[in-house]
């Protein structure tokens, strides 16, 4: 779906989620999200904290999973994506605390196995992801699932790409200072999700808009096993667009 920029399409996206959260409350039910962090979902946030002080969509009977977290990372750092939602999305909402799930950048290297198994069996419990929210990295990655990762990965650390690291670069203050690791869902997580929603901005994107959408399905491009997912859309603006 192409919108004519980034605003447009971020509203699109925002309204189905406070839709499905509202239904769910009509029926005394749970909405669960899966949500990602970066730059491209800022807006979607924005426009979820705007519904919440201006029409009271009410985040009470929300429960939410994080695709990933860099390892290690001290969850009051200023690089952690426990910040970032907190940040851009949980601090101004009145979603129960409890309910927020982001994988733990602070565990011992020997209790991250048993964590990620613990955290695919929460989503589980919870229901399943309802809508999951994506964005994509330069390699194609989905949530921190890089080239590489198979179509039934499951939750787990992972080595990030360099391109993926240079990408962050700057954000941490050079290279050096980029965590290699990170705990992700993986892309088994992702697909088991009802609904899936990838955005993309800019023409910087288009490239791997084009690979992902129209490519072959392949391990070397993650993002192309949402071809294989039955309700998944990209949600483009015109220039992440402009290569298809
Ligand atoms: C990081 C995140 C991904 C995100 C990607 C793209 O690697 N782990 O979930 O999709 O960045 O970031 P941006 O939206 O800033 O382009």
């Amino acid at each position: 779906k192409i919108h004519q920029n980034s605003e447009e399409a971020s509203f699109y996206v925002a309204n189905e989620i406070a839709e499905l959260i509202r239904q769910r409350q009509k029926s005394g039910k749970n909405a669960v999200l899966g949500l990602a962090t970066g730059s491209t979902p800022t807006k979607v946030y924005e426009f979820l904290v705007k519904f919440h002080k201006e029409e009271g969509l009410s985040f009470k009977n929300v429960i939410t999973f994080n695709l990933d977290e860099y390892y290690p990372m001290a969850a009051d750092s200023i690089h952690s994506y426990v910040r970032f939602m907190g940040e851009h999305l949980f601090d101004h909402i009145d979603i129960k605390k409890s309910n927020i799930h982001i994988p733990d950048g602070t565990l011992e290297k020997e209790d991250v196995k048993d964590y990620c198994r613990a955290y695919e069996q929460k989503i589980l419990k919870a229901g399943g992801l309802d809508i999951q929210v994506l964005g994509i990295g330069r390699t194609g990655h989905i949530g921190f699932n890089e080239p590489g990762s198979t179509l039934s990965s499951k939750t787990r650390l992972v080595r990030l790409d360099r391109v993926t690291k240079l990408d962050a670069a700057s954000d941490f203050f050079g290279l050096e200072n980029v965590p290699s690791r990170a705990i992700t869902m993986g892309v088994g997580t992702i697909l088991s999700a009802k609904r899936i929603i990838l955005m993309a901005w800019g023409e910087g994107k288009s490239d791997i808009i084009n690979q992902a959408v129209e490519g072959p399905v392949r391990e070397s491009v993650p993002a192309t096993f949402l071809q294989h997912h039955d309700n998944c859309d990209f949600i483009l603006d015109e220039a992440a667009a402009s290569a298809l």
